[in-house]
This record gives structure tokens, sequence and C-alpha cells, in this order.
């Protein structure tokens, strides 16, 4: 039998989604008061987290997706497996597209499990939220 490249099976995401869920409490989001959690896991086992940091002038907001990936790029983390991303409402957040580029270019083809504080949600591969994805590859 061909051996997969990547596991068609989506692994374990308890542990990262308790991490998102942690780093949702550090949110900063005064302005739309819905608070996200990211947790990102590299292939070696670090896990970097991140929050939504709003601001006054709403542009300059950054999503808990783009943080936890610049922190991770920024400590010299690369190559990534997955991302949790945890809300506290019924519907859970898919990352926005300025997300969807930035975790396709540093990540790639990862898992990206959603879920809410219920711990409900779905998993779906970075190819499906971001199919067709430009990069440098392109250029
Ligand atoms: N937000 C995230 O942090 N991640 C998502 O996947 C969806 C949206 C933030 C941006 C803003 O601070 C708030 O949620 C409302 O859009």
């Amino acid at each position: 039998m061909k051996r997969r490249a990547r596991p068609r099976r989506a692994p374990g995401f308890a542990e990262l989604a308790a991490l998102a869920r942690i780093a949702r409490e550090s949110a900063h989001a005064p302005f739309s008061g819905y608070k996200v959690g990211a947790a990102l896991r590299a292939k070696d086992g670090q896990m970097v987290t991140g929050c939504n940091v709003e601001n006054a002038t709403y542009g300059l907001t950054l999503c808990a997706e783009r943080v936890a990936v610049f922190k991770a790029v920024s400590e010299g983390i690369r190559g990534f497996d997955a991302v949790a991303v945890v809300v506290d409402s019924p519907k859970v957040a898919s990352p926005c597209g300025p997300c969807r580029q930035i975790l396709w270019e540093f990540c790639g083809d990862i898992w990206v499990r959603m879920e809410n504080l219920k711990g409900r949600g779905v998993t779906r591969r970075m190819s499906e939220l971001l199919p067709m994805a430009f990069d440098q590859g392109n250029l």
C-alpha cells in the first residue's frame, strides 16, 4: 500500500484546543466583545497560542490566528501540523480571509480545528478552507 504523506484522519486536538481556550481569556476585544483563542502546533510538539487584539481604529485589529503564527515565527518556530480556534458561540469561527492566507503561507495544508467552549466544532484542512491558494509557488 502507498504511504500517505499526511494522515487522512485528523489527529487529536484536545490539548491544542485546551490551550486555545486559555489563550482566549487574554483576548482584547472591547469593541466586538467577541473573544477568540488560537493555538498552533509545531511538528516537534511545541505549541504557541494567540488571542485577538482589537484596536480603536478597528482596522489594526489582529485575529487570534495571526497572533499565534507571528508569535511562533518570531520565536524561530517553523513547521506546523495543526491550529485550534476557540470561541464562545454555538457557531464556531473559521479563520477570516487574511488569516487563511497567512496560515497557508506559514503552515501549509495543516489541520484546522474550530470549536466552541462546549467542545463542539468542525475540523478541516487548510486546503479545504483556501482552495487554489496563491503563494510563493506562483511567483
Ligand atoms: N476574529 C479572530 O480573532 N479570529 C477569527 O477567526 C474570526 C474573527 C476576531 C477579530 C475581531 O477581533 C473579532 O474576532 C470580531 O471579528
